[in-house]
């Protein structure tokens, strides 16, 4: 008799039909999906080798076939449908941010936690070539010691639907696409001591949280940073995604033509003076993460963007919108909903 696949459903298939198209390409994975819009699902359907499409989510969450869900809903939907995965005994993969607040993070994570599944948020930045590269590097002590780590998400974004809304977003930029440059961030930097924040909503008038972020930050080990996170700039300056300082050299990741990882390390000098452009394999973030993801089932291992990385994206994201309406730094960790 054949093995049985692992059954993963899709739930919200706007991102989620890239992880979608990720495990329509597995052998081990039998692939279920779930949207209400049905246009998303005939298209889906045409063009994915797809299991089986459920009506609901219940109904999803309800069949045997499925082993593990992928919730890539808005946010106002993760922790319900989280939940109630959890209840059934479903594995979670959870579309970043885990949820809205502390408080949802905490039930999904204690549920999870509970019934012994696993649980993995959607940060694909985690397995992003470059990043992987430079967290290596700096692990590796070519940069000597770190002192100085800059983050910039600048970009152009029209926004609709629910995240017009703050309530159902938690937020705004910060807590949707900038939560991805604040994984980038903590992953090269480590745990935050400290958060110092100024947003505003400039440019995107139709939404009601901020569509731009600037956050200073002091980490644990000392090192100090900032974040620069904006849905409002049609045409950005000359910038990196991300650069690191280190007493011995720097690393920065390129954004446009030329665009890569550069390093430059005075404990490499066969490198020479100038900065060295660093070969990464090209692979697609998405089809990593949920392959991880697959594993981590198969091979009952724990996901790298687990509860604790998931928590601590957020825990920084909330702490930047303290810190921005009370105008003052907040330190973490975040006394509440432990
Ligand atoms: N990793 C990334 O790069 C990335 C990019 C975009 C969005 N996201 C995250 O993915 C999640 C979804 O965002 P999005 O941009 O795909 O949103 P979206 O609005 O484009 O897609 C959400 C989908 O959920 C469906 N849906 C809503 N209610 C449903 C229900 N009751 N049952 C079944 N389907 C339902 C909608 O029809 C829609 O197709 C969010 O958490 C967001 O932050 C991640």
């Amino acid at each position: 008799m054949a093995k049985k696949k692992l059954g993963i459903c899709v739930m919200g298939l706007g991102i989620g039909y890239l992880h979608a198209k990720s495990y329509s390409k597995m052998g081990d994975v039998d692939l279920y999906i779930c949207d209400i819009d049905k246009e998303k699902v005939k298209r889906a359907e045409a063009e994915l080798e797809v299991k089986r499409a459920f009506g609901t989510i219940e109904e999803a969450l309800e069949s045997p076939e499925v082993d593990a869900v992928d919730i890539a809903l808005p946010h106002d939907m993760h922790r319900d449908v989280a939940l109630r995965a959890a209840e059934v005994g479903k594995n979670i993969m959870i579309e970043k941010p885990i949820a809205r607040n502390l408080k949802e993070a905490d039930e999904i994570i204690k549920a999870a936690r509970r019934v012994g599944i696993k649980l993995m948020v959607a940060e694909w930045q985690r397995f992003a070539p470059s990043i992987v590269k430079a967290r290596e590097f700096i692990k590796r002590g070519l940069l000597g010691k770190i002192f100085l780590i800059q983050v910039n998400q600048l970009g152009l974004f029209k926004v609709g639907g629910w995240r017009l809304s703050r309530e159902r977003m938690g937020g705004g930029n910060l807590i949707d696409s900038g939560i991805h440059a604040v994984d980038a961030l903590l992953s090269l930097g480590g745990d935050v001591k400290l958060v110092f924040s100024q947003m505003g909503r400039f440019v995107l008038k139709e939404m009601e949280g901020e569509d731009t972020s600037v956050t200073v930050v002091r980490f644990r080990n000392g090192t100090i940073g900032n974040l620069i996170t904006s849905w409002g700039v049609s045409t950005p300056g000359p910038h990196a995604y991300f650069t690191v300082y280190g007493t011995d050299g720097s690393l920065w990741e390129k954004l446009g033509k030329d665009g890569g990882l550069y390093i430059r390390s005075s404990k490499l000098p066969e490198l020479g003076e100038e900065p060295v452009k660093v070969d990464l394999p090209e692979v697609s973030g998405f089809e990593v993460e949920c392959r991880h993801f697959v594993e981590c089932i198969l091979q009952d291992r724990e996901p790298i963007t687990g509860p604790k990385e998931a928590r601590a994206d957020l825990e920084f994201v909330i702490a930047a919108y303290r810190s921005a309406e009370t105008g003052m730094p907040v330190r973490l960790p975040l006394q509440e909903a432990m």
